[in-house]
């Protein structure tokens, strides 16, 4: 499929990744430890169009862990979600979504071609496959045949798409995004992300949208290309758009503790302006997250994990810091409630 556009199509509208779908083009990225379904549920009550789960171990997967299980389940309102695996072996990689697909049905399965973490890249996972493009091709090749095998045997109606999320390279001399993306290609992947920092960089300097831009050229249109890396404002994500020409965004520091962004870019994209997000609108979507953290982790563990992500909710709004001093001890949603309550409308 040709998904050529030309400049100066709309910046906000749908997309298509093999045979799906998609209302719109402003998606959750992957975020280990943060994109749990608590989190992509209240993404897309705020207008998120596609949701990611955190990256999820292919051998944890086939060993049916069910801790690991957990992290595939689907939010209530999560109409269609990505499910990301990692893992070095096309094998392991293969059975790992057919077990995916007969679980979680999503609509896209995701390989992670970028992970930095070093006990993630010493396996030959994450990262070290955007350095090892004839291993990537082989995991796109064999994971795409798992695919189309089991949609056969199970006689699925929508099989999911397949696609990747890369980085620009290993290192500022060793830049493979090219290799990587053409063997992902030439195997058969759906689609293309691109976060155009090193491994070496990690999460620091900048995000080179210029190499984004080279590979929306390079690519041509013959799949979507998806772009990652310092989306902080409406702005910015026009910003990529415009300069790189790619299909879509992808939101993740910038919605931490953030999910209005999505709808503030949909609104910005369509008309230029963006409305502003009250206090009392951010604290109660914080105790929504909160409430639904709570179904999944419990109440001790999700009110400790919540503690950071109300940090973020509440940046910007008077008499944060109070806040925050006695977030940090609250064991309970009661606790939540009785600091938050006066800050509610
Ligand atoms: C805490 C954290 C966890 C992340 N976990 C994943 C992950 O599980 N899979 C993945 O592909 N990328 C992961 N990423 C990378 C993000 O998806 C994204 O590509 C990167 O943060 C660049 O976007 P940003 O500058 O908007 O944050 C993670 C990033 C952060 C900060």
């Amino acid at each position: 499929m040709n998904t050529t556009k030309t400049k100066g199509t709309a910046l906000y509208h749908p997309v298509n990744i093999g045979n799906i779908c998609l209302s719109g083009n402003l998606f959750l990225a992957p975020i280990a430890g943060y994109s749990d379904r608590s989190f992509r549920s209240i993404c897309c009550d705020c207008g998120c169009n596609f949701t990611y789960t955190e990256m999820v171990s292919s051998e944890a997967l086939v060993r049916d862990n069910k801790k690991t299980e957990k992290l595939l389940r689907r939010a209530q309102n999560e109409q269609q979600y990505a499910v990301q695996i990692f893992g070095s072996t096309p094998e392991t990689m293969g059975l790992a979504a057919r077990y995916v697909m007969n679980n979680s049905k999503p609509s896209v399965i995701d390989i992670n071609c970028g992970c930095p973490v070093q006990k993630i890249i010493k396996t030959g996972s994450g990262a070290s496959l955007t350095r090892n493009p004839e291993q990537l091709g082989r995991i796109v090749k064999f994971v795409k045949s798992a695919i189309e095998n089991e949609a056969e045997i199970t006689q699925i109606s929508t099989r999911p798409a397949l696609t990747i999320k890369i980085r620009s390279g290993w290192d500022q001399n060793n830049l493979s995004w090219k290799e990587a993306a053409l063997a992902a290609i030439e195997n058969g992947a759906d689609a293309i992300t691109l976060h155009p920092r090193t491994r070496a960089q990690g999460y620091e300097g900048k995000a080179d949208w210029t190499i984004l831009a080279q590979l929306v050229e390079l690519i041509h249109g013959q799949i979507p290309v998806f772009g990652s890396g310092d989306i902080f404002s409406p702005e910015d994500a026009k910003a990529m758009l415009e300069q790189t020409h790619c299909d879509a965004i992808m939101f993740a520091r910038g919605a931490m503790g953030n999910p209005f962004i999505f709808e503030q870019t949909r609104q910005y994209l369509l008309h230029g302006t963006y409305s502003e997000v009250s206090p009392s609108q951010r604290i109660k979507t914080g105790l929504k997250e909160l409430e639904l953290l709570i179904i999944d982790k419990g109440e001790k563990i999700a009110c400790r994990e919540m503690r950071k992500r109300f940090c973020a909710y509440t940046k910007g709004i008077q008499g944060a810091s109070e806040i925050r001093k006695d977030i940090v001890l609250s064991e309970t949603f009661d606790n939540y409630v009785k600091i938050l309550e006066p800050y509610i409308e």
